[in-house]
């Protein structure tokens, strides 16, 4: 049976989506079979992933505010072991596509079941937001992997998103219990700068047990990757920032045994 990762921070540009595209593709090298939905109206992860947004005929919107099946939205990366569910601008008008839906949370639980036999991984990459989309990723996934930025702001946000997930694990008649913290993963660290080594200190002071011990430096390869549509596996195997995305799979590899 398939594991759903929800890849979640309300701050933005942490690295979400960078690890959506780059842990996807290094599960895949390693022979796990992917796909990673995109909730985000940005859509960035589906053209980090060499799509182009106007091509694609049916969106993630489709999952949550549509009949249609999941299986029926899913798309093949092109020459790579990943499928996806793309993102569309449309997400910006969910919660008003949802207003009168019963249980609106727990749609992409629902509408997942059926794909989780035929994935190893399913990584949803989410908006910086902690709205209905969010919410149903959370109620959907059996974990999470939090992206934190080595600077402050970051750091400081941490808490917001855990008290999300603990009021996920306990809502009351619809909780997800089986929710549990995969991992924060601390990235874009500067390793020339002695900061960025304190906010890791007090991340993993926060989440002793709970700290990837894999840290993404920060890297140009990894804001090139998308431009070149594809993985830092695709674009420069031999990267830093490949091996650091290879190690975080193996470690989330060795973790769920
Ligand atoms: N390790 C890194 N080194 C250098 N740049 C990075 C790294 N990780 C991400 N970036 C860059 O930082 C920016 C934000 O990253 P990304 O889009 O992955 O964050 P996000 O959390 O998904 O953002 P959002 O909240 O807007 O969805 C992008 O330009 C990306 O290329
Ligand atoms: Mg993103």
């Amino acid at each position: 049976m398939g594991k759903i990762i929800a890849i979640v921070n309300q701050k933005g540009g942490v690295g979400k989506t960078t690890t959506a595209i780059n842990l996807g593709a290094a599960l895949a090298h390693s022979g796990k079979k992917v796909l990673v939905i995109d909730l985000d109206a940005q859509a960035n992860a589906t053209i980090g992933l060499g799509f182009s947004r106007e091509l694609l005929e049916y969106t993630s919107f489709d999952l949550l505010a549509s009949d249609l099946k999941a299986k029926e939205l899913v798309y093949q990366a092109p020459n790579r072991n990943i499928d996806i569910i793309p993102g569309s601008e449309k997400l910006i008008d969910l919660e008003t596509a949802l207003f009168n839906v019963d249980n609106k949370e727990l749609i992409l639980q629902i509408k997942l079941q059926p794909l989780k036999s035929k994935y190893d991984y399913i990584l949803v990459d989410c908006a910086p937001s902690l709205g209905i989309d969010v919410e149903n990723a959370l109620f959907a996934a059996d974990s999470v992997i939090i992206p934190v930025e080595c600077e402050y702001f970051a750091y400081e946000a941490l808490p917001l998103m855990i008290n999300k997930i603990h009021q996920v694990q306990t809502a009351k008649n619809k909780k997800n219990q089986k929710l549990t913290i995969e991992g924060v993963l601390l990235t874009k660290l500067d390793n020339r700068n002695i900061f960025g080594y304190k906010i890791i200190d007090k991340v993993k002071n926060l989440m002793p047990t709970k700290t990837f011990k894999t840290i993404i430096s920060r890297s140009s390869h990894l804001q090139e990757a998308p431009m070149r549509g594809g993985s830092v596996l695709k674009t420069a195997f031999h990267s830093r920032s490949s091996r650091e995305y290879r190690e975080l799979a193996r470690e989330i590899l060795d973790n769920n045994g």
